[in-house]
């Protein structure tokens, strides 16, 4: 039997990155493997351990320390059942902050590598296909428009009214400035813009080249 695939997703915030690996990661049989989620659970460690979410050494010793794993689509920190407040909006107002330490990087990359040459996986992150998995079957980078990243963010959210998606526009724009230093296509990544596509044409392309590998 062929080893289990590994495929990376990356690209910015609202570029469909979590809608495509998820059910991507359905269509192969293999884990979604959400590295943001990952992120999230180390800052709220940080939050709880009371370290300076500025200090580089500190929060890459609370992430180092912190059990993190997930399953069932769900996130546990130290045991604890943490999904929900991960996604609070003070862990997403520190996320970004704490996933900049290159330090920090360093000590989850583990947390994100666990389970992938066993079962594989589609690794849905921002460095999936240079640094947590540079080795994998098919790495793909997702773009779309910076309009329809807003709109795909405020329909999220259920408030779409032009006043929220200026506000989401310019907070995807400060997201994209902070993550910009790692934030770069994979050499040999899959490009894809999803600005116009639909979820299963978009899934059924992907999974056509993972069988292949296409980007390798
Ligand atoms: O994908 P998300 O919104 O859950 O990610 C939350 C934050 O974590 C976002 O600011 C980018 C950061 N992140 C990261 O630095 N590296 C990853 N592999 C995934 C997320």
């Amino acid at each position: 039997m062929s080893a289990p695939r590994v495929v990376t997703i990356d690209g910015p915030g609202g570029a469909g990155k979590s809608t495509i690996a998820r059910a991507l990661a359905e269509r192969l049989g293999v884990p979604h493997v959400d590295t943001g989620a990952i992120y999230r659970a180390a800052t709220l460690a940080v939050l709880r351990a009371g370290a300076d979410p500025a200090d580089p050494a500190g929060c890459a010793l609370v992430a180092a320390e912190a059990r993190i794993d997930r399953a069932g689509g769900r996130t546990r920190l130290d045991g604890e059942d943490v999904e929900d407040v991960i996604r609070g909006a003070q862990v997403t107002g520190l996320v970004s902050q704490v996933s900049d330490h290159p330090p920090v990087r360093v000590a989850l990359l583990d947390a994100q590598r666990v389970g992938l040459r066993e079962h594989g996986g589609v690794v849905e992150g921002r460095d999936a296909g240079t640094a947590v998995a540079p080795d994998a079957d098919l790495k793909v980078w997702l773009t779309a428009s910076p309009e329809v990243r807003a709109a795909r963010r405020a329909a999220q959210l259920g408030e779409e009214s032009p006043e929220v998606r200026e506000r989401l526009a310019a907070d995807l724009a400060r997201r994209d400035a902070s993550d910009a230093l790692r934030m770069r296509p994979a050499e040999d990544a899959m490009v894809v813009d999803t600005s116009d596509r639909g979820v299963h044409e978009l899934v059924e392309q992907l999974w056509t080249a993972a069988q292949t590998g296409a980007s390798r």
